[in-house]
C-alpha cells in the first residue's frame, strides 16, 4: 500500500512532508517514505504514544535521525491537540500530511468507550488531511478480553457497554469518519494481522 501511495501522501505545497504516527512503525515509514520520495523534501515523522517506555526506546533507536522525533502523549487527554498543534506550528504546518494509526483504535474503545472513539477519530480527523487507519475487528476485542481473564486483570473499563460492537463497529467507525469530514477513499486488502487498512481524506484539502 504505502508503495503505491506514499509519493501522493506527500503534499508538494508544504516545506516538508510531515506525519503522525503511533509509535512502533514510525521509523520504518519515515525511512520508507523517504526512499520512495527520491528528493530533498525530508520526510518528518512524529512519533506518538502512552507508554513512556516505548518512548524512550524509540527515541533511543532513533537517535541519530534528525527526521524522527517521539512524544509521550495521551491522544485521549484534554491538552492532546494542543500539543501535536504547537508541533505543527513549530514546522510551520497547520496539519499533518497523513496520521497513520495502526492497532490503537480498540485500545482507545476499551478504555474510552463509543464516546471516546468517536472523539479520538474526530481529533485525528481536526490534525490529518489523510488518515490510513487498521481498526481492529470485533474478534481482537473478544480476544483481547479473554486474555486479560487469563491473567486475573480486571475487565476492561468499557467492554460490557460498548454499543457499537460486532457488525455494528466497522460502519460506527465510518460513520463517524464521515461525519467529521473525512472521506473513504480506498480499502486496502487486509494487513498480514488479517485486518484492514482504511484511507480517508478531507476533500477540500486536494482541490
Ligand atoms: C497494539 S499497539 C500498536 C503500536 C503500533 N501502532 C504498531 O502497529 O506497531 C497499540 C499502541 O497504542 C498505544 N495507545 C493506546 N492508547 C493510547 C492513547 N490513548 N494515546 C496514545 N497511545 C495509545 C499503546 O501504548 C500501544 O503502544
Amino acid at each position: 500500500m504505502l508503495k503505491d501511495r506514499s509519493a501522493s501522501f506527500i503534499s508538494g505545497r508544504g516545506l516538508r512532508a510531515i506525519f503522525v504516527c503511533f509509535q512502533e512503525l514510525t521509523c520504518s515509514l519515515q525511512k520508507h517514505l523517504q526512499r520512495e520520495r527520491e528528493t530533498a523534501t525530508p520526510v518528518v515523522v512524529h512519533g506518538i504514544d502512552l507508554d513512556e517506555t516505548l518512548v524512550q526506546r524509540a527515541r533511543e533507536r532513533s537517535k541519530d535521525d534528525p527526521g524522527i522525533t517521539f512524544e509521550r502523549l495521551d491522544i485521549m487527554d484534554d491538552d492532546a491537540e494542543e500539543s501535536l498543534r504547537s508541533y505543527l506550528a513549530s514546522a510551520g504546518r497547520t496539519k499533518f500530511d497523513v496520521a497513520f494509526c495502526f492497532s490503537v483504535s480498540m485500545w482507545i474503545h476499551l478504555n474510552h468507550g463509543d464516546s471516546g472513539l468517536a472523539l479520538f477519530l474526530g481529533r485525528l480527523s481536526g490534525l490529518c488531511r489523510r488518515l490510513v487507519l487498521e481498526p481492529q475487528p470485533w474478534r481482537c476485542y473478544q480476544t483481547a478480553a479473554r486474555r486479560m481473564r487469563k491473567l486475573g486483570e480486571p475487565e476492561f473499563e468499557h467492554m460490557n457497554d460498548i454499543k457499537f460492537r460486532k457488525e455494528e463497529l466497522e460502519p460506527f467507525i465510518l460513520r463517524t469518519c464521515s461525519e467529521s469530514g473525512l472521506v473513504l477513499k480506498q480499502t486496502f486488502g487486509t494487513t498480514s494481522w488479517k485486518r484492514k487498512l482504511l484511507l480517508f481524506e478531507h476533500p477540500d484539502e486536494f482541490k
